[in-house]
C-alpha cells in the first residue's frame, strides 16, 4: 500500500491567455501567487512603425503567436495540460478582435482537456498583480490603475468586491503619455521614453494645466493636457523657436502626476483605507512612483506597485486574478464572449 502521509497537496494550477491589445501572453501560476511561467510575445516592433496599434495586424499577429506562447508557457513551468486545474482568459476590456484570439483559444482547450473555463477582467488583472509582487498584500485597498487604456480608482474591498470611484472622461493617462511622445517623434509606445527624458528636465519650467482637481472628485480628464502641451509644440515649431525637450517631457509628466496623486490619496482618505495599490503600464512611471512614495509616507499610508514587467500587459496577472475567481466558483461556459468596453466587477 502506498504510504499518503507526509505528502504535500497537490497545487492548484492555472493557466492564463491574455490577448486583449499587442502583448500574446499565457502564463501558469500555482495556488494564485507563485509564478511558475510568464511568457510575453510583444508585438511593440510591429506596430512601432505605425505610431500605434493598428487593431487588425494585432489580431492577425496574435493567432500566429497564441499556440507557440501557450505550448512555451506550460514547458517553462514543468507541466503538461492535464496538470492544470482552470484556465483563465481575459474577455474585456480591448481590441475585440484581439481578445476574441484569447477567448476561442482558451474555450478550445477547456472543452478538448475537459478543464474549467474562466472569464477575466483585464483591469482587475492589473489589480491582482500586485498580489504576485507583494505576498503579503490583502484588501481592503485603494487602487489606481492607470493603463494605456484607462485611468480608474478602484476600492478594492474584497478580492471579488470592487467600487469604481472615478474614471476618465477623455483620454488614459497612459494615451496621452503616447500622444505627445509621438508628436515630439520619440518611438511607441511614448511613456517609458518621456520618463526617461522627463529625469533631466525642469517639471516647473511649463505650467500645463491640471484638471478636474476639485475636493472629492474622482474623474480624470487628460484631453485639455494634451492639447496644451500639443499647442506648445506647435506654436514654438511656427516661431522656429527650438523647445527642450526634456522640460516639455518633465512638465507634461509633473501634470499628470500631481493629479493622479492627489486624487489617489483623496479617494484612500474618504474611502478610509489605509493602503494605496499601483497597477497598469503608467504604474512603471519612475515619477509617478517617487512622488506616491513621498505623499504616502507624510500621509502614513502604505503604497503597493508591481515589479515592471508585471505593470504592462502580461497573463501572469490574469492568472492571479483567475485563482480568486476559481476559490469562488466563478466559472464561464462556452458561450463566453470577448466584450471590448466590459466594466470592472460585472460578469
Ligand atoms: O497596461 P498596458 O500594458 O496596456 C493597457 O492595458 O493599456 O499599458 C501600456 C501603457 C502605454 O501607454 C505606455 O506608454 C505606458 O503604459 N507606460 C508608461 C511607462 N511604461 C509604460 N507610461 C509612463 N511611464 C512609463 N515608464
Ligand atoms: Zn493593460
Amino acid at each position: 500500500m502506498e504510504d499518503y502521509e507526509g505528502e504535500s497537496p497537490k497545487p492548484c494550477l492555472i493557466l492564463a491567455l491574455e490577448t486583449s491589445c499587442d502583448e500574446t501572453a499565457a502564463s501558469v501560476v500555482a495556488d494564485g501567487r507563485k509564478i511558475l511561467s510568464n511568457v510575453i510575445s510583444s508585438q511593440i516592433p510591429v506596430h512601432q512603425k505605425f505610431g500605434g496599434v493598428v487593431p487588425e495586424i494585432a489580431s492577425r499577429k496574435h493567432i500566429e503567436n497564441v499556440i507557440p506562447v501557450v505550448d512555451q508557457a506550460l514547458r517553462e513551468a514543468s507541466v503538461s495540460l492535464c496538470d492544470i486545474t482552470a484556465i483563465g482568459v481575459t474577455y474585456g476590456p480591448g481590441l475585440v478582435g484581439a481578445l476574441l484570439v484569447g477567448v476561442s483559444v482558451a474555450k478550445a482547450l477547456s472543452f478538448a482537456a475537459d478543464i474549467p473555463l474562466i472569464g477575466v477582467n483585464h483591469l482587475e488583472g492589473h489589480i491582482f498583480a500586485n498580489f504576485l509582487s507583494n505576498p503579503e498584500l490583502e484588501p481592503p485597498f485603494m487602487a489606481l490603475v492607470v493603463s494605456g487604456g484607462h485611468t480608474s480608482l478602484v476600492h478594492v474591498k474584497g478580492y471579488n468586491e470592487f467600487e469604481l470611484l472615478g474614471q476618465t472622461r477623455d483620454d488614459a493617462a497612459g494615451e496621452a503619455f503616447d500622444k505627445i511622445a509621438r508628436v515630439m517623434k520619440l518611438p511607441y509606445p511614448g511613456g517609458p521614453y518621456i520618463d526617461r527624458l522627463a529625469k533631466t528636465g525642469n517639471p516647473e519650467a511649463i505650467a500645463f494645466p491640471r484638471a478636474l482637481v476639485g475636493r472629492d472628485n474622482f474623474e480624470f480628464s487628460f484631453s485639455g493636457l494634451k492639447s496644451a502641451v500639443l499647442n506648445y509644440l506647435h506654436s514654438a515649431a511656427q516661431r522656429g523657436e527650438e523647445v527642450d525637450n526634456a522640460d516639455v517631457a518633465a512638465s507634461f509628466q509633473a501634470a499628470v502626476v500631481d493629479v493622479l496623486v492627489s486624487k489617489a490619496l483623496q479617494a484612500a482618505h474618504k474611502c478610509k483605507v489605509k493602503k494605496i495599490v499601483l497597477a497598469g503600464g503608467v504604474a512603471a512611471n519612475s515619477g509617478l512612483k517617487f512622488r506616491l512614495k513621498q505623499q504616502c509616507q507624510q500621509a502614513n499610508l502604505a503604497l503597493y506597485y508591481p515589479e515592471t514587467i508585471l505593470c504592462t500587459d502580461n497573463a501572469a496577472m490574469i492568472a492571479c486574478r483567475a485563482y480568486y475567481q476559481h476559490l469562488i466558483g466563478q466559472y464561464a461556459d462556452l458561450h463566453l464572449n470577448a466584450i471590448p468596453s466590459l466594466k470592472l466587477g460585472h460578469e
